[in-house]
C-alpha cells in the first residue's frame, strides 16, 4: 500500500477526528493525527458527563483544558462537543425546581461556552434531539422543563451569548440510515431557525449502517444542503458488524458495502456547495481508537475508520480520498 498522502492536503475542507487526552501520550497517535487531520472533537471530555459529576455547581475542566492546549499547540481547530444532550445531566440537575433548573441550565452553557470562547471554532449546542424511530423529538429532562423546541432555542441563544463567534450546530445520527429521521431533523433545524435560534450549522454524525440501499446518503446530503447551512460530517465510522445475532455476510461483502457507502458519503459531501462544507470528521483515528473497538463491543476485527491499528490506511481510506480528487 503506498504511503498515505496527508488527508488534510487531499481534502478541500478540514478533516477532523475525535480525541481523548490520554491519547496525547501515544506518539503514534499524535504523529498520525497531526499528519492527517486539522480539527479535533473531544470524544468525551467536553461533555456534561465529564465536566459535571453529580452537581450543577461543581465543574471539572482539566480534561477539556488539556485538549484545548493540545489543539492550540499543534494549530488544530477545535469543535466543541457537546453542550446539551438528552443522554447526560439528568442526575446533576435532578431535584431542582423550575426556576433553579433554568438558572443552572443557563449557567452551565454560559460557563462552559464562555470558557472556550476563542478556543473552539464551533459547538454541538444540541446533540441527538430526534428519536430513533425518527418522527418525533426526544422527551428528556431538558424538554420536560423548557419544552421540546424550547430547550433547544434557549440553548442556542445562551451559547451565542457566551460565544459570539462560534458556529453553533444541531447534531444527530442515523440521518442517512433512517430517511424519516433525516427529514424530521432538517424540518426541526428550519423550525428552530424560524423561531430565532442562531443555528449556524447542521451536523450529521454519519455512524453509517453499511447495509442501507445506495442513494439514501446522497439524497440526505442534497436535502441538507438545501437549508443553505454549513454541514459537518461530525462522527463518521462504518462498522463492519451489523449488531444482528446472525450476520451471513462474508468479510469481503462487508468491506465492499462499507467502501461503497463511505464512498457515497464522501461524494455526497463533495457535491455540497464549497461554502457549506464545514468539516469531515471521523470518530476515531485508528480502528483500535474507535468506540466500536472498546469493551464488549470489540470483536477484534472491526475496521470502522480510515486507519488500521498500525496507522496504515484501511480499505476506507481509498474510498474517501478517491472522492476528494
Ligand atoms: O476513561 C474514563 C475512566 O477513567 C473512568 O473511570 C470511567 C468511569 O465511567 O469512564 C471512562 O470514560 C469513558 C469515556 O467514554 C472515555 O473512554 C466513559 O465511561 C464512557 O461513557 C465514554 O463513552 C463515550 C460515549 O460517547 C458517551 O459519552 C465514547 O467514548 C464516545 O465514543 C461516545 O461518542 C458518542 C458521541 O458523543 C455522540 N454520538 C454517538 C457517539 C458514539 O456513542
Amino acid at each position: 500500500v503506498p504511503p498515505a498522502r496527508p488527508l488534510k492536503s487531499l481534502a478541500p475542507f478540514p478533516m477532523g477526528v475525535c480525541a481523548k487526552s490520554p491519547q496525547f501520550d501515544d506518539p503514534a497517535w499524535v504523529q498520525l493525527v497531526t499528519t492527517h487531520f486539522s480539527q479535533l472533537t473531544p470524544e468525551w471530555e467536553m461533555k456534561m458527563e465529564y465536566i459535571l459529576a453529580d452537581s450543577p455547581d461543581r465543574f471539572r475542566f482539566d480534561g477539556p483544558d488539556t485538549i484545548a492546549a493540545f489543539a492550540r499547540h499543534y494549530g488544530l481547530r477545535l469543535h466543541g462537543h457537546t453542550l446539551i444532550w438528552y443522554a447526560q445531566g439528568e442526575q446533576a440537575f435532578a431535584g431542582l425546581d423550575r426556576a433553579r433548573f433554568i438558572a443552572a441550565f443557563d449557567r452551565y452553557i454560559a460557563i462552559v461556552a464562555g470558557r472556550y470562547r476563542g478556543q473552539v471554532v464551533s459547538w454541538d449546542v444540541v446533540n441527538e434531539p430526534v428519536t430513533d424511530e425518527g418522527s418525533e423529538l426526544r422527551d428528556c429532562h431538558w424538554s420536560r422543563m423548557l419544552g421540546l423546541d424550547g430547550y433547544m432555542i434557549r440553548a442556542f441563544h445562551k451559547a451565542r451569548a457566551a460565544d459570539p463567534n462560534a458556529v453553533l450546530f444541531l447534531n444527530d445520527y442515523n440521518l442517512e440510515n433512517t430517511p424519516r429521521k433525516g427529514a424530521t431533523f432538517l424540518k426541526l433545524a428550519e423550525r428552530l431557525m424560524k423561531a430565532g435560534a442562531p443555528i449556524g450549522g447542521i451536523g450529521s454524525q454519519s455512524h453509517l449502517d453499511i447495509r442501507i440501499p445506495p442513494g439514501q446518503i446522497r439524497t440526505f446530503f442534497r436535502d441538507a444542503a438545501s437549508l443553505g447551512l454549513p454541514i459537518h460530517v461530525s462522527e463518521l465510522d462504518a462498522s463492519l458488524r451489523s449488531g444482528e445475532r446472525v450476520d451471513l455476510r462474508s468479510r469481503s461483502q462487508r468491506i465492499e458495502q462499507q467502501t461503497a457507502r463511505v464512498g457515497e458519503l464522501a461524494e455526497a459531501f463533495m457535491a455540497v456547495p464549497e461554502r457549506q462544507r464545514f468539516a469531515f470528521s471521523v470518530w476515531g483515528a485508528r480502528d483500535t481508537d474507535s468506540f466500536l473497538r472498546q469493551g464488549e463491543r470489540d470483536d477484534g476485527q472491526n475496521q470502522p475508520v480510515l486507519f488500521d491499528a498500525a496507522g496504515k490506511p484501511a480499505p476506507l481510506y481509498a474510498a474517501v480520498t478517491g472522492a476528494f480528487a
